[in-house]
């Protein structure tokens, strides 16, 4: 990208939170009223609101997304119902971090090829893989859209696996029973990175289960391996959610089926009005099951297609440039040829979806896509 600042941002969060400013003034100042900064109750609270929300049993409030994931991991180990070096088939196009947290709980990263049509985990891909040292399949709702998650279970009861989602771009998003991304298989983690659907105002993350003694344990990993003060059970970590971004992550939990209704209009209107058969639209089947935290459409001559947006001043990212079996931080995996993965990561590009998004900019958004 160019360093002309785009007329239109791929995101202005400033603009999306100056609608809290005042409310968190007011927040800041209990907080510093209060002088409890870690385990307190605004964290006690985000947790079961939290939990309330997915329609889950449990949520633990944790320092990040890739701790999240991470701790769950752990925790299944703790608990022996997985072993290091177990097998977890996880989707090659997925975000780093989903792959980080199976390698850095000694688990075994078995990468495979997403549907092309949603961007997900595929479940024929999943059979395929099966062997007798799996033990997890870990889909991503990548994008904001709930992977397949009946089949998902089904595959894995049948084998008798463990499901754990990463739902770090899917707040709030439903299957056709209502179920929430969240509570839709054994453990899920979130992510409250700022530019998420439900972002903080720095790093916070989260876990739900209804596993009770799951739940216990992640809590415990993430401080310190302790539940009692001073006396540690698990060689565990310092991640816990603050007590000052729980209170912002409940005041904007408030309004996210708001926003995500928003998002979803925005992204009816890209599909219905952009028509340029050199760009790929997203799939979607207009369900609640994407709450599009991410618009990403697909064009053969990607960087062409960048420069003529950064010309017509429409901010972009890439999501993501470089596959993660191709990157250094993972040269193990570098001899695998996962071809539908490559090219996905060659010809995506996302384009600005988010509620601070103005009409004009919308549909100036669609017609210099329609003029490509
Ligand atoms: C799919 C996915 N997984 C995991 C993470 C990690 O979350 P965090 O950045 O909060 O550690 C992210 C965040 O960017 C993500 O998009």
């Amino acid at each position: 990208m160019t360093n002309n600042k785009p007329s239109i941002p791929f995101l202005d969060l400033h603009k999306i939170n100056s609608r809290y400013h005042e409310l968190l003034k007011n927040r800041f100042s209990d907080f510093l009223d209060l002088g409890i900064y870690i385990k307190g109750s605004f964290v006690e609270k985000f947790e079961n609101t939290f939990a309330g929300f997915c329609g889950a049993k449990h949520c633990v409030g944790v320092g990040n997304g890739l701790d999240a994931l991470t701790l769950i991991l752990k925790g299944y180990i703790e608990i022996g119902k997985i072993n290091p070096g177990d097998e977890v088939i996880v989707a090659a196009n997925t975000f780093i971090a989903t792959i980080l947290s199976i390698e850095y709980s000694g688990l075994k990263p078995v990468l495979v090829e997403p549907d092309e049509k949603t961007f997900n985990l595929d479940v024929y891909q999943i059979e395929q893989n099966i062997t007798d040292k799996t033990k997890v399949i870990l889909p991503t709702h990548l994008y904001g859209q709930l992977a397949q998650m009946k089949e998902i279970n089904a595959i894995a009861k049948k084998h008798g696996l463990l499901v754990v989602s990463d739902a770090a771009q899917a707040h709030g998003a439903k299957n056709n029973d209502n179920g929430v991304a969240g509570n839709l298989c054994d453990a899920s983690s979130f992510s409250f990175y700022p530019a998420k659907n439900l972002g903080a105002f720095g790093d916070a993350g989260a876990v739900t289960t209804n596993d009770a003694v799951l739940a216990k344990v992640v809590r415990d990993l993430g401080n310190y391996g302790s539940s009692i003060k001073y006396e540690n059970n698990y060689l565990g970590v310092n991640s816990r959610l603050d007590e000052l971004q729980a209170s912002f992550l409940l005041e904007k939990l408030e309004n996210l089926e708001d926003d995500n209704k928003l998002r979803g209009q925005i992204a009816k209107q890209y599909l219905s009005e952009i028509k340029n058969e050199k760009i790929q639209l997203p799939f979607w089947d207009g369900s609640g099951n994407h709450v599009f935290h991410l618009f990403v459409i697909r064009v053969a001559d990607r960087s062409g297609f960048c420069d003529y947006l950064e010309k017509s001043g429409i901010g972009y990212h890439i999501h993501y440039p470089i596959p993660p079996h191709r990157q250094k931080a993972l040269k193990q995996f570098s001899d695998l040829s996962l071809p539908i993965t490559e090219k996905i990561h060659e010809e995506v590009v996302s384009i600005p979806l988010n509620i601070s998004l103005e009409n004009y900019q919308i549909e100036q958004i669609i017609m210099t896509l329609n003029q490509y």
